[in-house]
């Protein structure tokens, strides 16, 4: 079995589209980076031994495993390779993946069509067929016919690779790698791809790329609701409610800190990703989470929310009691809720409201909180 090796390149700087953040560092409709969502694709496929990010020098920490690129992309690609070369010495029919960061769209299916014509072939490149006339401005029609735009993942055995860029060493102008394995006289294979697999390089792209996100995403609501009763045998000087102690002669009865604010939020936020339910996450019969802080349930439900891509939009929440009065609470716990899940406070609302005297809150025995909770995601 050939091993699998992936580079992906984004240590340009992105001068055509002209923004201060190079473009790969910056961030689309949907909170996502360009980087790591053209990482992640990468990551996502089981057969791949390592996926490499070749970065600009100084951004390497922000990546568990990056290494400087150069000046040009002929540069970063040859630094990924020597980089795969000392770390994992790879056979010389092993596969190497080059791919652009700055094309977050590229489809699983695309790379897996490229690996697999690399079982045969040793270069190989996904193109897409030119669907406009083209002419030259010396005046010449140029015949369409078989001519493709080139895109990546490109793909290539290593030996191949790594002697086509050692030999291409002090020569330029090479704006991929087919170009440069084809100087030792390689014939490349064309993979048909499509046009959603488009490189970000002007403003038109990138307004392209945020139009394509904001089709694709989607919104989902969840709803939490928990109740925990006053420990009335024993007298104390706070409640904690939303994570803030509010003062009261009783506190709640719980295994945790019986919350009843953060865990309806929790339960909301499980909701909302399709994550089940706090139980299921921190089962009351594990000792481990007696007296636990409730933020700690909240920060995994938040933790759980990104690692599945979504992010949350906003958060309401209802406290139902006779007592204590919350109203000079409500902001100090929209604050503590906003920390907590680092979501800006006007996206937190806090509403405190009583049953009229009627039922188990109307009676003071206990307090019950219900909360919304909305995410974004994509498709
Ligand atoms: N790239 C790289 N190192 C370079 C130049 C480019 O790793 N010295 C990467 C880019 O980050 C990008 C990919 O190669 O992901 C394709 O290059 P291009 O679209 O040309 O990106 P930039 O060079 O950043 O953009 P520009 O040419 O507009 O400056
Ligand atoms: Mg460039």
């Amino acid at each position: 079995m050939k091993k699998i090796f992936a580079i992906i390149v984004g240590a340009g700087k992105g001068v055509r589209l002209g923004t201060q953040t190079p473009k790969q560092f910056l961030h689309l409709e949907n909170g996502q980076r360009v980087f790591d969502i053209s990482i992640d694709k990468f990551k996502s496929i089981s057969g791949i031994e390592a996926v490499l990010a070749v970065v600009p020098d100084g951004a390497q920490k922000q990546f568990g495993y990056a290494i400087a690129g150069g000046d040009t992309r002929q540069e970063s690609v040859f630094n990924g390779l020597k980089k795969i070369k000392q770390d994992y010495s790879p056979a010389p029919d092993d596969i190497i993946l080059i791919h652009d960061a700055a094309r977050p769209f590229i489809e699983i299916t695309a790379i897996m069509d490229v690996i697999e014509k690399l079982q045969e072939n040793p270069a190989v490149t996904l193109g897409v067929k030119v669907k406009d006339s083209l002419r030259h401005q010396d005046g010449h029609m140029i015949d369409r016919n078989g001519l493709y735009g080139l895109q990546t993942p490109q793909g290539f055995h290593f030996e191949l690779i790594y002697k086509a860029h050692e030999q291409a060493q002090g020569k330029e102008g090479f704006t991929d790698d087919t170009s440069i394995v084809e100087a030792l006289g390689q014939e490349i294979t064309i993979v048909e791809g499509d046009a959603g697999n488009f490189k970000i390089t002007t403003k038109e792209d990138l307004d392209m790329a945020n139009a394509v996100i904001a089709k694709n995403s989607v919104f989902r609501s969840g709803q939490g609701y928990d109740v925990h009763a006053f420990d009335m045998d024993t007298p104390a000087d706070s409640v904690r409610l939303c994570g803030v102690d509010v003062p009261y002669k009783y506190a709640l009865k719980g295994h945790s800190d019986a919350d009843v604010g953060l865990h309806a939020i929790m339960d909301a936020i499980l909701g909302a990703i399709g994550k089940g339910d706090i139980g299921e996450l921190f089962p009351p019969s594990d000792d481990r989470f007696k007296d636990m802080d409730s933020t700690r349930f909240v920060e995994k439900a938040c933790a759980l929310t990104q690692e599945l891509s979504y992010a949350l939009v906003n958060i309401d929440v209802t406290i139902i009691c006779e007592a204590p009065k919350l109203g000079n609470h409500k902001q100090e716990m929209r604050t503590r809720i906003a920390k907590i899940c680092e979501l800006d406070e006007r996206f937190v609302n806090v509403k405190a409201t009583t049953t009229e005297k009627l039922g188990f809150t109307g009676r003071g025995e206990g307090i019950a909180a219900q909360a919304i909770v909305t995410v974004k995601g994509s498709h």
